[in-house]
């Protein structure tokens, strides 16, 4: 089965608005028309609306980094998923390592994230991926499959088809070492298994799963060619619309192979 291939730009905390604005510009007007693959931005949540609205006649989706469990009352600083729906978000984040490591959110936490983005429409992205202590310790797969099982807790098949994985390993983040496409496709293919188990082959085929850590134009075509990548989550090329726009030539190319 040929799965689309989605390439997201994950901008985390960067950009000022006219920034975010000029970025998205810029995309627009280099890959706004490509429909063989889906293209997402993910801007802060300040800039949603702005970036939303230079998007909005291209094919490039707006995502959200992050979304509350509840639908609205006493929770300071939080987003629900109708506000994210209202901004016209398609995708949102869930899980980043960011928020697992540096906040410290639990899979409980999460997948009551994911579950509530599932039930308003949204498109979640679940982001899974072990620490380099974990994968020196040989608990790669352990730790991978226990963080997709209990993300996805509660999720049936029926909506299985609206969620995205991420593999997003926490030591190729931001560390300019990604991980080689021998590494990402071991964790990707067991993955896409345990879809299977938990679920049935079909949706294991359907699901797409894609890689984040490191993405750039120089290592997205050996990454994007592996069987079980079904695309990127890439955060810091993601600034540069250049490099962006570079990732997406680069898995234009695969999918046309
Ligand atoms: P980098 O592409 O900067 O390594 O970040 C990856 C990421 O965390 C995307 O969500």
């Amino acid at each position: 089965m040929q799965r689309k291939l989605l390439i997201a730009g994950n901008w985390k905390m960067n950009t000022t608005h006219d920034e975010a604005v000029a970025l998205a510009s810029s995309l627009v007007e280099k890959v706004g028309t490509i429909e063989e693959l889906d293209i997402a931005v993910c801007p802060p949540f300040p800039y949603l609306f702005a970036v939303g609205e230079v998007i909005k006649n291209s094919n490039i989706a707006l995502g959200a980094q992050d979304v509350f469990y509840e639908d609205n009352g006493a929770y300071t600083g939080e987003v629900s998923a109708a506000m994210l729906k209202d901004a016209n978000c398609k995708f949102v984040i869930c899980g980043h390592s960011e928020r697992r490591h540096i906040i410290g959110e639990s899979d409980e936490l999460i997948n009551r994230k994911l579950l509530k983005s599932i039930a308003e429409g949204l498109f979640p992205i679940l982001c899974v991926g072990e620490l380099l202590t974990e994968r020196q310790a040989g608990e790669t797969m352990e730790v991978v499959s226990q963080q997709v099982t209990r993300g996805l807790e509660g999720v049936s098949a029926a909506v299985m088809k609206s969620v995205t994985i991420a593999y997003e390993p926490v030591w190729a983040i931001g560390t300019g070492v990604n991980a080689t496409p021998d590494q990402a496709e071991q964790v990707q293919a067991m993955i896409r298994q345990l879809i299977g188990q938990i679920y049935d082959s079909t949706i294991a085929k359907q699901i797409r799963i894609l890689y984040g850590g490191s993405v750039k134009p120089s290592n997205a075509s050996e990454l994007l060619a592996c069987p079980d990548i079904d695309g990127a989550l890439v955060g810091g090329a993601s600034l540069k619309a250049d490099d962006f726009c570079e990732i997406i030539n680069r898995g234009l190319e695969v999918s046309r192979e």
